[in-house]
């Protein structure tokens, strides 16, 4: 088994195989109703447990079908109406049930740590749907849309980056060293990754460059990704920090400067950070990239129970 927690703790050679299986997958199951089971039912009579501590309306479905059409079940906890969530049980042992009952763990949670203990306690793989720190699953998802759209490997691709320096940035440069593509961000000066982060980005200086400008972040792109100004329980002054990134909104005057091809992708939910009008455009293709959460999860899943071919 394997947790699925941070990409950069999970090899080239993994996440490779989990887009070749998803891509696979994806091309089996064209004539398919949505709850119709893959021809191999690779995880049938698996049972994953799933638990949101924030919102999600993309994870959590694409997490439900994505096990059903492996041919397993789910459930999806209220962490308030765990003993966990009331102070009454211990995560050590509260992961030890979760070990007995379940097959596997989703968990989105505003506390990274939390996730680590889960790991380090748990017997069955643990799968990060969300921390402050990474969004794993969304962007691994991100990669097989880019690769489908254009058939070509990232590494051939520029990545422009213009927002927050948030948990899906951080997985994207993660993914950027992991996969060898250029990756561009822009971002005011005050909010640029962490430190702990920067590191990895002076590692990889040749690859990965910021700018406190969104039109040199744009130049060239051909993929341009944005993201919330103000994440899921962001505890900052919000008006303050909205301000800061007014020239970093996605206008069709700035979007001129990437290739004329360019797509624009954004995980979703989308706050102000993008004009309607590049959002609604032939280039964006945010739809499709939320669609292929379900396909890239299944594989995810198959990787983190052992089971991929
Ligand atoms: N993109 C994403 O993770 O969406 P949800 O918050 O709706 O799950
Ligand atoms: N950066 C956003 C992503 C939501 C899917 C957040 O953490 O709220």
């Amino acid at each position: 088994m394997h947790h699925f927690i941070h990409l950069k703790d999970i090899s080239l050679v993994d996440l490779r195989k989990i887009l070749t299986d998803a891509k696979k997958r994806k091309k089996n199951r064209k004539n398919l109703n949505t709850l119709q089971i893959d021809k191999d039912a690779p995880l049938r009579g698996k049972f994953l447990i799933q638990m949101f501590e924030k919102s999600s309306l993309r994870t959590r479905l694409s997490f439900n079908l994505a096990i059903k059409q492996l041919g397993g079940g789910t459930i999806t906890l209220r962490p308030n109406e765990l003993h966990l969530g009331q102070g009454g049980e211990s995560l050590e042992d509260t992961a030890k049930i979760l070990s007995t009952y379940g097959d596997g763990f989703m968990l989105r949670t505003d506390d990274d740590k939390k996730i680590d203990e889960f790991a380090k306690y748990s017997r069955i793989p643990v799968i990060n749907g969300l921390s402050p720190s990474s969004h794993p699953t969304q962007i691994l998802s991100d990669i097989f849309t880019i690769e489908e759209l254009t058939k070509k490997n990232i590494s051939n691709l520029k990545i422009s980056w213009v927002g927050d320096s948030n948990n899906v940035l951080n997985s994207l440069i993660a993914s950027s060293v992991k996969f060898n593509f250029e990756l561009s961000i822009g971002c005011p000066k005050n909010y640029t990754p962490k430190k702990n982060i920067m590191r990895w980005v002076k590692k990889f200086k040749n690859k990965i460059s910021i700018y406190n400008n969104a039109i040199d972040a744009i130049r060239d792109a051909d993929v341009i990704f944005s993201d919330k100004v103000i994440s899921l329980n962001d505890k900052v002054n919000k008006s303050k920090k909205l301000k800061s990134f007014q020239k970093f909104k996605i206008t069709s005057s700035l979007i001129k400067n990437a290739k004329k091809n360019y797509i624009f992708l954004h995980c979703l939910p989308r706050g102000n950070e993008v004009e309607e009008k590049v959002f609604q455009s032939k280039n964006s293709q945010v739809w499709l990239q939320a669609l292929n959460r379900i396909h890239v999860q299944k594989s995810i899943l198959l990787y983190c129970f052992g089971k991929l071919r």
